[in-house]
This record gives C-alpha cells, structure tokens and sequence, in this order.
C-alpha cells in the first residue's frame, strides 16, 4: 500500500484513435517494472476498450461501483479493483455501455479518495469528448498527456485546446506526438507542428514503434512495454516511455 497520494496521470486527445489507450497502457507497463502500483481507470465510458486490452473480466465495472455508492451498498474498494498482475488494478468502464450516461460525474471524486493513498499512480483513461466526466478527471491530474497524431484537424483542434488550458492558467500538460499508428502519413515537420500549436511537443513516439501485429498482442491481453521481445528490439522508444514516466512523477501539480 502506498503511504503517499498517488499521482494522477490523465491520458487525454482531441480527436479518436490517436494512441490514447495503447499510450497508457504502456506507461502502465513502465511504472510496474520500476515495481509501482499502478490503477487504470477507464473512464472512456463507452468504449470499454482497457479490461478488453488486457483480457481481463468486467462484471465488476466503474457502474457497479458508483451505483453501490449512490444505494448505500458500498463496503469496500477491494471488490471493484480488477487485477491484471502483481502491481496493476484496472477499475474498468461500464460492461453494458446502456450504463454509461447513467454515471454522473460527482461520483469520480469520491472514486478518487477511495483509490487515491493505496497506489503510487493512477493512469485514467478517457475518451475525446470534453464531457463532465473527461472534465472532472483533468481537473484533478496532476498532469495531463495529450497524445496527438501529425494532421491538420488534430492540430488545429490540439492548438484551440491548449488556448483553454493558457485561458485557465493551467500549464500541467504534456504533449506526445504519436507517429506510430499511421507511419508515412506526417504531413508537418515537428517545426511546423510547433508553430501550429504554439508549443513545444513534449514527447515524441516514433514511426518504426509501428507494430503490424499489434492486434494479436491486444487479443492476448498483453502489455507492449512488458514484452521482453517488443522491449529488446525497440529499445529507443523503450527510453521514451521510460523518459515520459521519471518525468511525470517529478513534475508538480
Ligand atoms: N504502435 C502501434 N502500432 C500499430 N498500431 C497501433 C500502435 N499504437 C496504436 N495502434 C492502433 O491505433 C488504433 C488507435 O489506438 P488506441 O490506443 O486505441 O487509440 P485511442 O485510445 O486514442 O482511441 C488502434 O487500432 C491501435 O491498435
Ligand atoms: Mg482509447
């Protein structure tokens, strides 16, 4: 058990399929090699795609948990923690996603301070949308990683975001430049890119992390990051999630 809060690391974009969840889980990876506790919370409510990455069960899901709380039927947190390993939780998004719209943002507080002093780090994971869920999980990140993807509309909408966070005077982002869902398709230089944004690119993953059979390790429920064979011939990007890792753990809110 951890004696301190858990950092709150949101994983966050502007646009769909950028890398989010893949991004994430790799971190998840990262941290639980370096023998941290970790917890994901998927808060992409709709998508449920964390318990189905990882092929674990979820009966026991984010719903369950909120409609407990909300009915006085709560006891314990334990019960609604998912074990993926020795060091990772999973607090997965609504089975049936009919059950989705009916969870109400108030209640990811109260999830928190449940979670918050048994982990060193909760990783959430979220969907697109700017929603009250999506709000109330920036809100209490200590930092957020938007994962972008090298094209016009992602960067636009990626630059008009970052105008909100400057508006609020929130500066615990960090931007990861993700080539490697659709190598070959990098329209801008990084220099264009960082004069569309108006900001510096924190992290970059690189076109060659590119897996062609990334889906057989999603069917098997595997963790890029802790695959000794992914983790020996891609040792460049190895260092990269390594490098976003030590940096988000030193960085205050
Ligand atoms: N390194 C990679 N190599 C190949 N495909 C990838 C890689 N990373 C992500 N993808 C694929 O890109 C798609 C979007 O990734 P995902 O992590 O689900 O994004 P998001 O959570 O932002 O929607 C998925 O089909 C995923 O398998
Ligand atoms: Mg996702």
């Amino acid at each position: 058990m951890a004696l301190e809060k858990a950092k709150i690391f949101t994983v966050a974009s502007v646009k769909g399929g950028t890398g989010k969840t893949t991004t994430l889980l790799n971190l998840a990876g990262i941290f639980s090699l370096q023998k941290k506790k970790v917890l994901i919370i998927d808060l992409d409510l709709y998508g449920g795609a964390i318990a189905l990455s990882l092929n674990i069960p979820n009966e026991q899901d984010i719903y369950r948990l909120v409609d407990d709380l909300n009915s006085n039927r709560f006891e314990i947190i334990d019960r609604y923690l998912v074990k993926y390993n020795d060091y990772i939780d999973v607090i997965p998004s609504p089975k049936d996603p009919r059950n989705a719209s009916k969870i109400g943002s108030k209640y990811i507080s109260v999830v928190l301070s449940k979670v918050i002093y048994r982990y060193d780090v909760i990783l959430i994971d979220t969907n697109h949308f700017l929603n009250d869920i999506t709000l109330v999980a920036l809100d209490a990140s200590d930092q957020v990683l938007y994962v972008i993807n090298n094209d016009p509309s992602n960067l636009k909408n990626m630059a008009t975001r970052i105008a909100i966070h400057k508006d609020m005077e929130q500066d615990n982002y960090k931007i990861i430049l993700n080539e490697s869902t659709h190598p070959g398709k990098e329209p801008f230089s990084k220099y264009d890119v960082r004069n569309i944004l108006k900001e510096n690119i924190d992290y970059v993953i690189p076109k060659n992390f590119y897996l062609k059979n990334i889906d057989k390790y999603i069917l098997e429920g595997n963790i890029l990051t802790l695959q000794k064979g992914i983790a020996s011939k891609y040792k460049k990007t190895m260092d990269s999630f390594k490098n976003i890792a030590e940096s988000l753990m030193k960085d205050k809110k």
